[in-house]
């Protein structure tokens, strides 16, 4: 459970727990949730999302990945694991794809 709905305002993202790693979820300007691993794929930095850009940056070396997790910058050589997100009774769960 990544939290309420309500906590996410949309156009932001958050870093969160995810098992031992940490995952990004992101709500998009128009209020939709995605998630995915927040370790660059390029050498395992933890990724964030850049607000004013509409992008997932990475800080150590400028890599950057657009909202469905495509690397289109930078040196990341792959795109991000994207996991799965539900909105339920208005919690936020996100879980591995299957
Ligand atoms: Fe992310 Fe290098 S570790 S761009």
């Amino acid at each position: 459970v990544a939290g309420k709905v309500t906590e996410f305002k949309p156009n932001t993202g958050a870093v969160l727990k995810f098992g031992n790693k940490p995952a990004l979820l992101v709500r998009t300007s128009d209020g939709q949730f995605k998630a995915f691993s927040a370790v660059c794929t390029h050498l395992d930095c933890t990724v964030q999302f850049k607000k004013d850009a509409g992008i997932i940056w990475c800080a150590c070396h400028n890599g950057q990945y657009d909202l469905n997790g495509r690397n289109i910058a930078g040196p990341p050589p792959r795109p991000l694991d994207e996991y799965r997100v539900i909105v339920q009774a208005e919690e936020v769960l996100i879980s591995k794809k299957v």
